[in-house]
């Protein structure tokens, strides 16, 4: 049991059927939240609902599509009576490769996927949210946003894009009382690692234990240290806080260590 640092707040969490978005959802009811699980996955999706109890729905939903997002936040209004929270989460590594191997098409869909779905869920979420006055937008962007080499190109540069936009809509959205921050993870271990290497479970855990050596803290995150650090940020504990960008990596994006680099 939480401590209720949620309580009858109503939120909405984007690719919460798998890996971070499913820690944050579970630590979310943990702390009295009521919540919409949006995904394209649905079996997984309607799984996770079920899973968290009776304060938790799962709506279908692709993030790329103005129309399915809006529907989402109406649903979430209609099911709970109001938003309080909207963590634009959904996300997968996009199109792979050197620029010389990327093609207009894998451009499209890997900025759609991580820029415009936060883009549409920022707007939608603000229109409820500016109506009620208060609300809190919080977005997954990445350590690839703010430091070259953690992601293919185009994801780090639409990761980077998230970080910029949460900023400015978060200066606009000041004057309604909604605060906007991004939660930046290093590797964290779930999924998204396996489909982007192609690997299974048991290739997931080699390229997690290789990880792991770069990063001072001598580990990768899990879906819970990245969900703990979204619960302050949604909490009202951060309540002067917004246009902010918590990193939430182990150090693993400060640098390399002296000494692993032959110098005393
Ligand atoms: N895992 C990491 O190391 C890491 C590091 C930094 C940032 N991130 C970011 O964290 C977020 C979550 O990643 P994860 O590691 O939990 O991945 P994951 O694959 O475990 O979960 C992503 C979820 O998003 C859903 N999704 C994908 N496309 C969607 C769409 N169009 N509409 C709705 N849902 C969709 C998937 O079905 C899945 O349930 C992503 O934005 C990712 O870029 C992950």
């Amino acid at each position: 049991m939480g401590l209720n640092r949620l309580k009858d707040k109503v939120a909405i969490i984007t690719g919460a059927a798998s890996g971070i978005g499913r820690g944050v959802a579970e630590l979310f009811v943990a702390e009295g939240a009521k919540l919409v699980i949006a995904d394209i996955n649905v079996e997984a999706g309607k799984a996770t609902a079920a899973a968290l109890g009776d304060n938790v729905r799962f709506k279908k939903t692709d993030v790329t599509r103005s129309e399915e997002v809006k529907a989402l936040v109406d649903y979430a209004v209609s099911e709970f009576g109001r938003l309080d929270i909207m963590h634009n989460n959904a996300g997968a590594f996009g199109a792979l490769g050197s620029i010389f191997d990327l093609n207009d098409e894998g451009y499209d869909f890997t900025f759609a996927l991580l820029t415009k779905s936060v883009f549409l869920g920022m707007k939608h979420a603000g229109e409820v949210m500016k109506t009620q006055g208060s609300g809190v937008i919080l977005n997954t962007a990445s350590i690839s946003a703010t430091t070259p080499g953690y992601g293919p190109h185009l994801y780090q540069a639409a990761k980077a894009a998230v970080l910029q936009m949460s900023r400015t809509i978060a200066l606009e959205f000041g004057q309604y009382n909604i605060r906007v921050n991004c939660v930046s993870p290093g590797g964290v271990y779930t999924p998204l690692i396996g489909n982007m290497l192609g690997v299974d479970e048991e290739g997931i855990k080699q390229a997690a234990d290789y990880m792991a050596t770069t990063i001072p803290l001598n580990r990768v995150g899990t879906p819970q240290d990245i969900a703990n650090a979204a619960l302050f940020l949604c909490s009202d504990e951060a309540s002067f806080i917004t246009a902010q960008n918590l990193i939430v990596d182990g150090a693993e994006a400060t640098g390399k260590r002296y000494q692993d680099q032959g110098m005393h």
